[in-house]
């Protein structure tokens, strides 16, 4: 299928590994001029090399790395027709774990990023006609999990944002979407101390899995194949979200 986003412009935030890699590489296949952030120089580098896409060094926990990671966007792509939204995870924590400097940590780093880069780059979508928005979340959001008060509380806000913006660009020809990981194999999962093995049994599929597989679905949204699909949160997950 082709996709037909040859020559759009794509920034992928937390774009150097897992997840966001994925998904930028997935774009950077069909054609698109793709722009990658993340931190850390010699892995963004060696990402961007690796898909011919743009390095954006920037730390996006704080406003000032939001706002020159926005600056080097427009500096180097312009404001970009795909934007997908996505940062490391929160750490994990039980309620009674957490603190009123983690929830102001994990709003800033999950919440308040979201919006900075939504005022950034969706009036420039609608006025062009054309935008595509992926916000990676988790499906923590739709299924609460026992460690991961920061993600579940806040991912699920995310999506009702989501859901409102998308009513309101709609007409403008610029689609807004929420894809929900799983268990995906990124550094990321495992790093966080989870048996993987059990966790893999868990799953209908029974493995975790692959960051390609999500990248596959990401850059679909972002496609003009995609163009009636908005206000959704689309789990890739192998079947482990089941309410209907
Ligand atoms: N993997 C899964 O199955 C899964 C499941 C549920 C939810 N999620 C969520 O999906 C998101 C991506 O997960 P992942 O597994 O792809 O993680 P990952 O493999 O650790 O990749 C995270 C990416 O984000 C960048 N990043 C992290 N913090 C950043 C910051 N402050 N500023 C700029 N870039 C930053 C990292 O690069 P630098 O470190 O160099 O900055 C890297 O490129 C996370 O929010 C995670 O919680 C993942």
């Amino acid at each position: 299928m082709d996709l037909d986003i040859k020559g759009r412009t794509a920034l992928v935030t937390g774009g150097s590994k897992g997840l966001g890699y994925a998904s930028a590489a997935a774009l950077a296949r069909e054609g698109a001029k793709v722009a990658v952030a993340a931190r850390t120089k010699e892995t963004l580098n060696k990402a961007a090399q690796a898909i011919e896409a743009v390095p954006i060094m920037a730390d996006l926990s704080g406003q000032a790395g939001v706002m020159s990671c926005i600056d080097k966007t427009r500096g180097s792509i312009g404001n970009p027709d795909i934007l997908v939204i996505n940062t490391g995870g929160p750490s994990p924590a039980t309620f009674a774990q957490t603190t009123p400097d983690g929830w102001r940590e994990a709003t800033d780093q999950l919440f308040h990023f979201t919006i900075e880069m939504l005022t950034a780059f969706l009036e420039p979508m609608k006025e062009k006609g054309w935008g595509r928005i992926v916000v990676i979340t988790s499906f923590a959001a739709q299924e609460p999990v026992p460690n991961l008060l920061y993600s579940n509380a806040l991912r699920a806000g995310i999506h009702g944002l989501i859901n409102s913006i998308a009513s309101e660009v709609a007409g403008h020809g610029v689609t807004i979407n929420a894809v929900m990981p799983g268990f995906i194999m990124t550094d990321r999962m495992a790093g966080l101390g989870i048996d993987l093995d059990k966790a893999a049994q868990s799953i209908p599929a029974k493995r975790l899995g692959q960051p390609s597989e999500f990248g596959d679905l990401v850059s679909f949204l972002c496609s003009e194949r995609a163009t009636y699909i908005t206000g959704q949160a689309i789990a890739c997950d192998g079947g482990v979200l089941k309410g209907i």
